[in-house]
Formats: structure tokens, sequence, C-alpha cells
């Protein structure tokens, strides 16, 4: 007997990737509540699952073309999240750029009718920043695939489970000096993970191309973000200035206390160049961090959130 991919009427799953992960999660849920079927294509289908068994898990396997194609095979909408955070022995932008060039080749070999893509504010092919340029570089090679498609394009996730606010409020609830990179007066353009959620379903209706800036309605200066989480915290520090070299050395004594990579090199350079900001640009999320922090003063920092162990620890929760 012989296979048939599903014809129009049965392709009504909608696909997102690391849907047990942060910003998917979010995506899956609001999909969900929207009435839609919802499928994740993840390499952690033994992650604590939040939707009950709602969202079937399907393989993201980059080795295997015709077995994710034929995973989307049902798919109307793939929503791509997948990225790596940064450089390690373990994975790289290069692996991350083939690997996500294999999805999109699946998704057209599928049929998958739009394909919302998460990039990076900034991306750009020419950027001095490895993370930027190969986010470029993806955006170029989605424009040229033939898919429909929209690229989204946020700064900075805020969140519960997020790794960048909640581990600054983790510094902050522990040290009595807090190291600035530089003097923090670079913008900052956070979104909440779930305007960042709902920007994407809104994209995954549409069929029109679009690039768009997934930005909060907040910029602000990385040292007031600072401040203002401290104050929240009820926490009063001192604070120092650290030159890029600096700052770098303290988030490696930093990563070898909580054995992770605190911040990295790129993006302490990539921070202080103003590169997770977009002068200008239009809201799309509504939530305000400055808010957020406030609620959630209790509970942000008190756990560091460890990006290696969401690597290496395939079977917890973020
Ligand atoms: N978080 C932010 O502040 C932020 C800011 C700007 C742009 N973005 C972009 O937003 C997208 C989603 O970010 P997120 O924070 O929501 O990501 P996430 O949930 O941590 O990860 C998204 C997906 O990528 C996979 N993944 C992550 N790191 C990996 C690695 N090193 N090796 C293999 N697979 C890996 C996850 O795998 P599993 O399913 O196996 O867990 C998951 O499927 C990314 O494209 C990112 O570039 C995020």
């Amino acid at each position: 007997m012989t296979e048939t991919m599903p014809g129009p009427a049965e392709k009504n799953a909608h696909a997102v990737t690391g849907a047990f992960g942060f910003s998917g999660k979010y995506l899956a849920r609001r999909l969900l509540d929207a009435g839609e079927r919802v499928v994740t294509l993840t390499n952690s289908p033994q992650r604590p699952d939040p939707f009950a068994g709602a969202v079937e898990a399907r393989p993201l396997d980059f080795g295997d073309v015709k077995a994710l194609s034929a995973s989307l095979a049902d798919v109307s909408v793939l929503y791509n999240t997948y990225w790596v955070r940064f450089k390690h022995p373990r994975f790289s932008y290069t692996q991350a750029v083939r690997n996500t060039l294999t999805l999109l080749e699946a998704a057209r070999a599928a049929g998958v009718e739009r394909v919302v893509h998460v990039s990076i504010a900034n991306a750009d092919t020419e950027s001095p920043w490895d993370y930027f340029s190969a986010k470029g570089h993806l955006e170029k090679a989605l424009a040229a695939s033939g898919l429909n498609y929209a690229v989204l394009r946020p700064a900075v996730l805020f969140g519960p489970e997020d790794i960048l606010i909640n581990n600054i409020a983790w510094a902050l609830r522990r040290f009595p000096v807090f190291g600035l990179f530089g003097d923090g007066e670079y913008f900052i353009r956070p979104i909440h993970v779930d305007d960042m959620a709902a920007l994407m379903a809104e994209q995954g209706k549409s069929r029109e191309i679009a690039t768009v800036n997934a930005l909060g309605p907040e910029d602000l200066r990385y040292k007031d973000i600072v401040a203002l989480i401290a104050d929240a915290l009820g926490k009063k520090r001192r604070y120092v200035r650290l030159s890029p070299k600096a700052a770098l050395m303290a988030c490696k004594a930093i990563g070898l206390l909580v054995d992770d990579v605190f911040v990295s090199e790129d993006e302490i350079t990539a921070l202080m160049a103003g590169m997770l900001h977009v002068p200008g640009a239009e809201a799309a999320g509504g939530a305000a961090l400055s808010t957020w922090v406030r609620e959630q003063s209790a509970d942000i920092g008190r756990v560091y959130h460890a990006e290696m162990d969401r690597r290496t620890d395939r079977s917890k929760a973020y």
C-alpha cells in the first residue's frame, strides 16, 4: 500500500517547535485556546507536558528531511522558534542555520502553507555578531524559499521562564555589588512572551509576507532595567561600571558558580552596542516590563535559570 500525503482538507494542524520550552509553550497554549489542532516538533518530548496530551509531540530530526517532511504532512502553519543561544562545543550557529534550512526544506516539501519564523531585532547578514548575521542569512533564505512566511523580530522576551531578566534579579538578590556592562546607557526593548505568542498566532492566520519587529511598549536603558528590578525587590545595591573585558571575567566567574554560561561575550558586546533596540519602532506588545517586574517581585530571581541545564537535562520543565 502506498502512503499518501493528507489532502488540503486534512492539512489543518499548527506545528510549533519546542512547545514544552519557552515561547513555544505560550504559543501552543494560545493556539489550543483558539480551538486549533496543535503538534510540536521537539527533541525534548520527555519534558513535563503542560497540555495534558493535547499537543502531539513529533521528532525534530534534522538528520532526516524525509521524516521531518512526513511530520509536517498534515500541517498548515509551522511556527519556528528553534535556535541556539550561543556558540558552544556542543552546538553552533552554523549547525543551527543548517538545521533551520533543513526544516524549511521539509516544510516546502510537505506543502506547509505558512511559516512563522522567529528571528532577532537587527538581524543582518553583515552584522559583526554571529547570532545576528546567522539570523540575517536565514531571513534571506526564507525569502528565497518560495514559502509563504512571516518573520518576527523580538529583542528580548520576558516572562516567568526567561533567562536575562530573571538572572539579573537573581544576581541582585545575592550580591551586594552589581556590575553594569559599561555605562548601562544603551537601550533595550523587551516584549512579554505571551504578547510574542499573540503576535505569532496572529501571523499564523495571515498569508501576507511580512517582516515585523516584535517589541514591547517600553524603551528602557539597561541600567534602568537593573534599577527597577532592584527597586521591586527592595534591594539597595552598589553599581560598578565594567569594561567588556572585566564584564566577561565577572560573567565567567558567575558561570563557574552556577555551572552555566551566565552571559556570553557576544551577548555583552551586542547588548552594549544597542543591538536589542530598534530606535523609533512601533510597539507590538502591550505588557510593560516595569509593571510585570513589580507584579512578579516575590518570585523573580529566586532560582537561577540555567541555559545549559535546559540543554543537557531534557526531562525537566523550563
Ligand atoms: N528568549 C529571548 O529573550 C529571545 C530574544 C530574541 C530572540 N529570540 C528568539 O526567539 C526564539 C525562541 O526563543 P526561546 O527563548 O523561546 O527558545 P527555547 O524555547 O529555549 O528554544 C526553542 C527551541 O529551540 C531548541 N533549542 C534551543 N537551544 C538549543 C540548542 N542549544 N540545541 C538544540 N536545540 C535547541 C529547543 O529545543 P527543545 O524543544 O529540545 O527544548 C526548542 O525547540 C529563538 O529563535 C530566539 O532566537 C529569543
